[in-house]
């Protein structure tokens, strides 16, 4: 496959490295964008060929700094793909929800990337091979309680996804969304972990994604891709018949509201 220039949000997590590293791996470009000078400094060291791949300081939480850091990515010349992964998830019943937890996910998970698209856009079309990938979750078509801000986010960023692909159909840009389950990093709390443990919900390892993602860059056409069963069975029992899965949720409560009042007790 063609080598390919990779912007990356959220490089330093647990997905965005081990995305980064598969990427590397492959012979692709990546320009890892991220918070942490020096996490991003010790990522770039790890990957193969580390002198073919740029740092770029990125904070999302604010629409401002979206403009700038567009800005100075087309200072570094082609870009071939734009990965939107990063995010935040906030565990907690949305009555013990602060204002700006919720504003702060909609920033950085919804917000964001919707004006990186945007952003990127004339850069991407100057590309043979573009190619944006917004990473989503199964939360972004199961309403879960608990998440109920982190779920508005990911389903907003799915039907942005959807709206884009739809918007772009008569160009050459593939618009992919990618969904994974419950992935192992430190995005879940102490608590979640333990929630999912008890309720059996089962957690992935980050190569998963990371492999997932390798292979949409590949995919032409615009896709949706669900990661997990049965999870991507329930997303799509969820859309038609969302009654059956509320009941089964259902049991699933009382659990869920131990262990967020845990979650938040614990970080209050
Ligand atoms: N883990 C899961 O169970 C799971 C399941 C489904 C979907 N996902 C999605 O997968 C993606 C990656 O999550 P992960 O599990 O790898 O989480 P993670 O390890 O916590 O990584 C999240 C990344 O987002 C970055 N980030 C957070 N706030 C930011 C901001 N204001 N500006 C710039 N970057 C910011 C973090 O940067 P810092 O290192 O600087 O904080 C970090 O690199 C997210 O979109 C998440 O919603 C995760």
């Amino acid at each position: 496959m063609t080598a390919l220039k990779i912007a990356l949000t959220g490089a330093t997590g647990g997905i965005g490295s081990a995305m980064a590293q598969g990427f590397a791996q492959a012979g692709h470009s990546v320009v890892l964008l991220g918070r942490n000078s020096e996490a991003l400094a010790a990522l770039r060291d790890s990957l193969n060929q580390p002198e073919r791949h740029q740092i770029v300081l990125a904070d999302l939480s604010s629409a401002a700094t979206i403009t700038s850091l567009a800005a100075e990515l087309a200072t570094m010349g082609n870009i071939d793909v734009l990965i939107n992964n990063a995010g935040v998830s906030d565990f907690g019943l949305v009555t013990d929800l602060p204002d700006d937890a919720i504003a702060h996910m909609l920033q950085v998970n919804l917000i964001a990337p919707i004006l990186l698209c945007r952003a990127l856009l004339p850069l991407l079309r100057a590309s043979t091979n573009a190619c944006i990938i917004n990473i989503g979750s199964s939360f972004g078509s199961i309403g879960y309680a608990g998440f109920s801000a982190y779920c508005a986010s990911k389903f907003g960023l799915r039907g942005f996804t959807e709206a884009l692909q739809r918007e772009l159909a008569d160009q050459p840009i593939a618009v992919h969304y990618l969904a994974p389950r419950a992935v192992r990093t430190t995005m879940n709390s102490p608590a979640v972990v333990a929630m999912n443990k008890e309720l059996g919900n089962s957690e992935d390892e980050v190569e998963i994604v990371a492999a997932a993602a390798l292979q949409l860059l590949s995919q032409r056409r615009s896709c949706n891709r669900y990661l997990g069963w049965p999870e991507k069975f329930f997303v799509r029992l969820n859309a038609l018949l969302p009654n059956v899965v509320a009941n089964a949720l259902k049991k699933q409560l009382p659990v869920i509201q131990r262990y967020a009042k845990q979650h938040r007790g614990a970080s209050l």
